[in-house]
């Protein structure tokens, strides 16, 4: 009997070849959320190989949204040229069907990136404003988040909503939502 790992599996009316999935890794490369070529190199080596999906590192729904300053991102036009621009190289090249994980970095953003300490950064490092449901800092000497209103709450997902149809537009496969996004 063949391992269930590598049979097929359907998600709606997505089909993968098999259950094996390259996971979300935040690459900390992106320019005002910009994907540049090392997102070429970074996904496309992926997408040429035999995992059954292929998913893009956490993706900002808005620049608030972000963990750090090189986080990707999805909230201009700019964003979103450059982000179509690796998925086409993934698709002339690769043959795995390419997810996005959409993200809110809530009261984790405004960080240096881990390479550099992971800290959060200071006021003369072009600190911003974070928002999240609480104004509730992730840890001791992290920012005060802003406490999200009703309103703020419905423009949150209102940027995921918009981001949505641009990863459409793009041509992805599968979208992922997730908060607070990982490494730390
Ligand atoms: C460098 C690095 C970057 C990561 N970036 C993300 C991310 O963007 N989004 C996310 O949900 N998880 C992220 N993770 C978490 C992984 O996707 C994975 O869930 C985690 O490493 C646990 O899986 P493992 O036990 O197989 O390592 C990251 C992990 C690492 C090591």
């Amino acid at each position: 009997m063949p391992s269930a790992l590598f049979t097929p599996i359907e998600l709606r009316g997505l089909t993968l070849n098999n259950r094996i999935a390259v996971s979300s890794m935040c690459q900390y490369a992106a320019e005002n959320g910009s994907a540049v070529d090392w997102h070429i190199m970074h996904l496309g080596q992926y997408a040429m190989g035999a995992a059954g999906l292929v998913m893009t590192e956490a993706t900002a729904v808005s620049e608030v949204g972000r963990i750090t300053p090189k986080c990707l991102g999805l909230y201009s036009d700019e964003n979103e040229a450059t982000l179509k621009r690796v998925i086409d190289f993934c698709r002339e090249y690769g043959v795995t069907p390419m997810g996005i994980q959409l993200a809110h970095a809530g009261r984790k953003g405004s960080a240096h990136i881990p390479l550099d300490g992971g800290k959060p950064l200071a006021a003369d490092e072009n600190a911003w404003t974070t928002a999240a449901p609480s104004a509730i800092p992730f840890g001791p000497d992290w920012h005060v988040p802003q406490a999200l209103s009703r309103e703020g709450l419905a423009t949150v997902r209102a940027e995921f909503v918009t981001a949505t149809e641009r990863a459409a537009r793009i041509g992805f496969d599968l979208v992922e939502f997730r908060s607070n996004p990982c490494p730390s």
